[in-house]
């Protein structure tokens, strides 16, 4: 497929491993309407791929992305926001089965930040900086930003971002767990690959269970989570890879996952 603000690529190392790259630097990445309409196609075209376990979805050094493009929405009045309702399609991103983990560099801000929170892992660069500055243009997050951010960091921290705009730093950002690590900005990227790689060699259908599990977390109350995830778990039983899994334990030699 063709895309002209993204790139699509697999990871020479593991082509499990599916990477898309936010490919508008001279604007840092702004997340315009047909950049995200790519984004989205080529995401939910690897989740389809069978022979893709994991994905990584990255900028460049110095931006992964600086926000909604701000130049579609200067002028647009609430009937035009509610109508092109561009938002809501971001939450496909969400509902991806397979994982995918942000790796970071540089600006995450305002949709760029609710980009990274909507991905399963951030990895970032020392050079990574958090933020919603919607504040400063007016306006405030519209793509998840007060709701994910106040799940992870809590109330007050949450509310102090978003009501001043101050950006969080890669490393307060990894003290706060949005985060998963925080690398020299030299390997983020080969950091973020390995985590994929890694995550690629385990039993997809496992993967993906857990990591609806995991979200459901979010969502629920806790005993509608537990039900969900020992429904999850003794789902497993029915699977190749179950058996083989706990066999080659118990053989102690390594398991061979077949993806059933
Ligand atoms: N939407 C549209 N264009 C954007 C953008 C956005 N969210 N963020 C940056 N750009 C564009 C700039 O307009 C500029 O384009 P130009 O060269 O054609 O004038 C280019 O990207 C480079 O940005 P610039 O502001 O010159 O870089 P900087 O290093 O001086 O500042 C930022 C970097 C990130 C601090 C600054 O670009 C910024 O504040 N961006 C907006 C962040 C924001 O409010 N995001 C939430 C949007 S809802």
């Amino acid at each position: 497929m063709d895309f002209q603000y993204i790139r699509v690529y697999r990871y020479e190392a593991d082509p499990r491993v599916g990477a898309v790259q936010l490919n508008r630097p001279d604007k840092l990445n702004a997340l315009s309407l047909p950049l995200m309409d790519e984004l989205i196609t080529a995401l939910e075209a690897f989740d389809a791929e069978p022979d893709v376990r994991c994905m990584v979805l990255h900028g460049n050094e110095r931006a992964f992305a600086a926000g909604a493009d701000i130049d579609e929405m200067a002028q647009a009045d609430s009937v035009e926001m509610l109508l092109r309702d561009q938002f809501r399609k971001w939450e496909r991103i969400a509902a991806l089965k397979k994982p995918l983990i942000a790796a970071v560099s540089g600006y995450a801000l305002g949709g760029g930040c609710e980009l990274a929170m909507l991905c399963d892992m951030i990895v970032a660069s020392d050079t990574a900086q958090f933020g919603q500055p919607e504040i400063n243009i007016g306006v405030m997050p519209g793509a998840g930003g007060t709701q994910r951010l106040t799940r992870t960091l809590g109330k007050a921290l949450a509310m102090e971002l978003v009501l001043t705009g101050r950006f969080l730093s890669a490393q307060e950002a990894y003290r706060l767990g949005l985060v998963n690590r925080v690398v020299p900005v030299e390997i983020y990227l080969q950091e973020a690959f390995a985590l994929a790689s890694t995550i690629a060699s385990k039993p997809p259908i496992a993967v993906r269970l857990a990591k609806e599990a995991v979200l459901k977390a979010l969502s629920t109350p806790l005993e509608i989570g537990l039900e969900f995830e020992r429904k999850n778990f003794y789902l497993l039983f029915s699977t190749e890879d179950q058996k083989e899994g706990m066999q080659a334990f118990q053989q102690k030699r390594p398991p061979q996952w077949r993806g059933r």
